[in-house]
């Protein structure tokens, strides 16, 4: 029994995440901003990982199950590393047009990919396109998953370029806000360590999507 107990007290500690000071920030008192990175993981994931690191920056993202399959041990880093995991379904299609049943088949398939890589189960979802409607929102309540949008996309993939992510991202920062954008794009990884030297120089501090609402998302209910 001695034994047990202690295996159960070490897999619960090495189970807590790195981020502690982060854990102090009151975001109703301070400025904050959630930086989010959708579709990974992927082959830019570690070296944003590092800037984040080095800057101590949190960030929160949004996993596709087929890719947290190819790359099971950075899902496991992010989580670690202290970022906040999301699930991003595990096929990435559009949901609206689909079956209840297809929807729900994709988001517990992507929410067992990201269980089976990192041992946790995540708590929020964020719709592939930001295609959602009701019923998309009936079933993400069903799997007890609050819906995570954004207030600012910053189109990444489409303008591929530093300089004009890094203006972009700058441009949509605001007080309580949640940026879209993709660590599938090199120039957004790029652009990171300016970007974020720039924001805390501005005051915002760096904080996950739950961080930011205090830790109380609600499943069924769709942010911000
Ligand atoms: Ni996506």
């Amino acid at each position: 029994m001695l034994i047990h107990g202690l295996l159960v007290v070490s897999l619960a500690l090495s189970g807590t995440p790195a981020a502690t000071t982060q854990a102090k920030i009151d975001c109703t008192k301070v400025k904050c901003l959630a930086l989010t990175f959708d579709d990974g993981p992927g082959k830019h994931t570690a070296k944003l990982l590092k800037t984040l690191k080095k800057e101590r920056a949190k960030a929160t993202f949004f996993l596709t199950g087929k890719y947290v399959d190819q790359h099971p041990r950075l899902a496991k880093r992010i989580m670690t590393e202290g970022h906040a995991v999301g699930n991003h379904t595990y096929s990435h299609f559009s949901l609206t047009p689909r079956l209840d049943g297809e929807i729900l088949d994709d988001i517990q398939a992507g929410k067992q990919a990201i269980e089976q890589a990192t041992g946790r189960t995540p708590t929020m979802f964020r719709p592939p396109f930001g295609h959602t409607d009701e019923r998309v929102l009936r079933i993400a309540d069903e799997l007890d998953l609050a819906e995570v949008k954004w207030t600012g996309t910053t189109h990444d993939w489409a303008l591929k370029d530093k300089k004009k992510i890094k203006a972009k991202v700058l441009s949509l920062a605001k007080r309580d806000g949640i940026i879209l954008m993709h660590d599938t794009v090199p120039q957004t990884v790029q652009a990171m360590p300016e970007v974020i030297k720039e924001l805390k120089k501005q005051g915002y501090h760096l904080v996950t999507v739950p961080q930011l609402y205090g830790g109380k998302l609600r499943a069924g209910v769709s942010y911000p």
